[in-house]
């Protein structure tokens, strides 16, 4: 069965059960199954310390044209990423970033004002999903590198999953402050704690310094404020919120009521159609939606080396 048959398989079988998806304009893309590269530099046995790429930062460039508190510049190594299944800007081209052009195209279109009605808050688009496991954090990061490498769009990741933050470790990162010690103290400011990278148009806000409050600090009135600056702020910027996931506690539908996007990713295998519907059922009131179908499996894809396919299947002609 082609990706398309499988997802759109899927989607029909979820609306059976009475899921109500997003509206029919709205397209389902798939994601499917990256595997790592192997890599003798990084074996799977070594552990997680062991497998991060050593950090470089350099300072900020020195001249006139540079204000003096911008961050330091956090070097990436993207060979490792690569290695690890995530996408990279220099990757040849393959199935993940194709995938993923697909993803970011009408996100791209709303944040910019250019899709078919205006979208309050458009730039702030938020990754989530019913449970925890499902690739949230995994589609975020490849989402932002892939809208990164477009040559219009400057990027923020922020990961926003405060209890289970994940996106510098996987991009082989040491812990370092962030979103949270904005919201505990007033006096760091965003632009203090922001990560500029080696992807020139993306930059990084950590989780930032764990906090026993730190689900509560999420869905504060602070953040609520926080975010409406950082879209107008940073309106020249496209920003992707790693979250928490939906079912688990109150936070991610908090802050999903403020984003202008929610980006729901549904794991094809694992994720029932009770969990998808009770998510969806708690972001209810959010305009935009889209739902990723995520870790789909294709033997033919596996055959052809590409061969991706693309999930049109609700509502859709193929
Ligand atoms: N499409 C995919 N291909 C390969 N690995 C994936 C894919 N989606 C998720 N993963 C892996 O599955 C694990 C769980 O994904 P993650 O993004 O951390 O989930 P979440 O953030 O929703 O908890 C991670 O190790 C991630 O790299
Ligand atoms: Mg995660």
């Amino acid at each position: 069965m082609s990706l398309i048959e499988q997802a759109a398989k899927r989607l029909e079988q979820l609306r059976q059960a009475g899921v109500e998806l997003p509206e029919e304009s709205v397209s389902t893309p798939v994601i499917s199954k990256a595997s790592p590269q192997k890599n003798e530099a990084t074996p799977s046995q070594a552990p997680e310390s062991a497998r991060r790429p050593p950090i470089k930062e350099t300072p900020p460039e020195p001249g006139p044209s540079r204000p003096a508190s911008i961050s330091p510049q956090i070097v990436l190594d993207l060979e490792a990423i690569s290695a690890s299944g995530l996408l990279t800007p220099n990757a040849d081209r393959s199935r993940l970033a194709d995938e993923f052009r697909v993803v970011k195209r009408p996100l791209i279109a709303n944040a910019m004002g250019r899709g078919t009605t205006p979208v309050p808050n458009g730039n702030l688009i938020m990754v989530t999903s019913a449970l925890p496991g499902e690739g949230k954090s995994f589609s975020a990061i490849n989402l932002a590198i892939s809208i990164a490498m477009e040559l219009d769009n400057t990027v923020m990741l922020v990961d926003a999953d405060v209890a289970r933050p994940s996106v510098l470790n996987m991009l082989g990162l040491p812990p370092a402050k962030g979103l949270l010690d904005v919201l505990e103290a007033n006096s760091v400011d965003i632009s203090g704690v922001l990560m500029r990278t080696n992807i020139e148009k993306l930059s990084i806000l950590p989780s930032g310094t764990p906090h026993p409050r730190a689900t509560e600090l999420l869905a504060s009135e602070t953040m609520i404020a926080l975010l409406d600056d950082m879209a107008s702020r940073y309106n020249d910027r496209i920003i992707v919120f790693d979250s928490p996931p939906l079912l688990l506690t109150t936070e991610a539908r908090v802050l999903a009521s403020h984003m202008g996007q929610v980006v729901v990713v549904v794991n094809a295998e694992n994720t029932s159609q009770a969990a998808v519907k009770q998510a969806l059922a708690t972001i209810e009131s959010c305009p935009l939606k889209m739902m990723l179908l995520n870790q789909v499996r294709s033997s033919q894809a596996d055959t052809y080396g590409y061969g991706y396919g693309y999930g049109y299947g609700y509502g859709h002609e193929k």
